[in-house]
């Protein structure tokens, strides 16, 4: 089932099971609402802050301003189905907001990001989900630590371009259980990975029809964007050789994109291939990361690199140019949210600081310059802990020697 609507009555109610949030542009004024349903489905959304008690009973107060927004239906792959996107704009930074499907529908509720982290803020992250049981069991435990958005960096339900009802099956996951603790809906951000393509690497964008399907609101022109949280945070969501190459445009834009950020508090990298992987073999996974986008992390002072795509825990010691390095960049992985494989632990592999083989999630919070980073397995226990605070600027260009000799071939 897709939803439940009777549309021979005006005040219907409308349920979609795939319902979720996600951003196209500024996370502190806008949310984007999409769900996948049958033609017909595309009442517009009606939205209004929500009101303190305080408010409701102060001057003027008493009944919510409720706004609407129009849906857009687009295709849903290879199906009858479409997918209904409304993106709501003009909103309050800090704010909690309700929105309605349709005029009478149940309310749904979520909240805009602030525009200072003064008061801290968290999201989760991780990558490689799919569908079963275990995917489900950390969307649970992801949703208990009441992040404000999750990020998933690739590989998110194993549709290779051609399967709708993986896809249907991974949005029924993480709308029935990415929800918080006061009932608002976690919104989700996703960079792309191999199974996201037919074929895998060096592809089209017509070979990722589904999810672009669903993220090209964001993904509009390219398969890479930023995303800027008011003056604190930065995503810088990459594509690590699936359908747009790493080096080439990529890398220029990726180059001015960090060197525009660089003085921001918080900057995040995410990708799916690992620069420094922890199953793979080392010297032929990221090769390509290590040549075009490293340096620019070192260069232009990128604080986190969320990495996936291996199956495992992981969390690299501090590195420059694949060294042990006190003002080195962090990089977290290693894509268990819903698969899990062996792991290489540092002692054959000295750039790992921690590995473990768990489906796991992680926690970062943001409070002023400082992060901390926390490793949930399944069960909820915490697997590793960290923190982490902007470093010295090192304007040091690339071209030095890397400590992983690379062999250039596919991933
Ligand atoms: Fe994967
Ligand atoms: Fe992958």
């Amino acid at each position: 089932m897709l939803g439940r609507a009777n549309a021979g009555f005006t005040d219907f109610s409308f349920l979609p099971d795939t319902l979720f949030l996600t951003w196209q542009r500024d996370p502190t004024t806008t949310m984007t609402v999409q769900w996948v349903g049958h033609a017909g489905e595309h009442p517009d959304i009606f939205f209004s802050a929500v009101q303190s008690p305080l408010a409701r009973f102060g001057p003027g107060g008493g009944s919510a301003v409720w706004s609407a927004a129009h849906t857009t239906a687009r295709p849903f792959p290879y199906t009858d189905l479409l997918v209904f996107r409304a993106e709501l704009t003009g909103l309050t930074p800090g704010t909690e907001y309700q929105f309605r499907i349709g005029s009478h529908a149940e309310n749904y509720r979520f909240r805009t990001m602030p525009t200072k982290a003064t008061n801290g803020l968290s999201f989760v992250s991780g990558g490689d989900c799919g569908v079963n049981s275990h995917a489900a069991a950390v969307n649970v435990l992801a949703a208990r630590q009441d992040p404000h958005f999750a990020v998933i960096g690739g590989d998110l339900a194993y549709d290779n371009g051609i399967s709708p009802q993986a896809v249907l099956g991974f949005l029924r996951n993480y709308s029935r259980y990415m929800v918080d603790s006061a009932g608002r809906l976690i919104p989700m951000l996703a960079c792309i990975g191999n199974h996201e393509v037919i074929g895998g690497y060096a592809k089209s964008r017509e070979a990722a029809p589904l999810f672009l399907s669903l993220f090209d609101g964001l993904f509009r022109d390219h398969t890479f964007a930023t995303l800027d949280f008011g003056d604190y945070l930065s995503l810088v969501l990459l594509d690590s050789g699936h359908v747009a190459p790493i080096g080439g445009e990529q890398a220029d834009w990726l180059g001015k994109s960090l060197k525009d950020r660089a003085e921001r508090p918080h900057v995040f990298a995410v990708n799916h291939v690992p620069a420094y992987p922890s199953y793979r073999p080392a010297d032929s996974t990221g090769a390509g990361n290590r040549q075009f986008w490293v340096p620019q992390f070192e260069q232009h002072n990128v604080d986190i690199v969320l990495e996936h795509h291996d199956h495992t825990f992981k969390r690299t010691h501090p590195l420059r140019g694949g060294h042990v390095h006190p003002d080195g960049v962090l990089y977290l992985g290693d894509g268990s949210w819903g698969q899990i494989r062996a792991v290489n632990g540092p002692e054959s592999r000295p750039y790992l600081a921690a590995t473990g083989q768990a489906y796991h999630v992680s926690l970062h919070r943001l409070e002023g310059n400082h992060r901390y980073h926390m490793a949930l397995d399944e069960s909820g226990k915490i697997v590793d802990v960290c923190s982490s605070t902007k470093r010295p600027m090192h304007r040091r260009p690339g071209g030095y020697r890397h400590a992983i000799a690379s062999r250039p071939r596919p991933n």
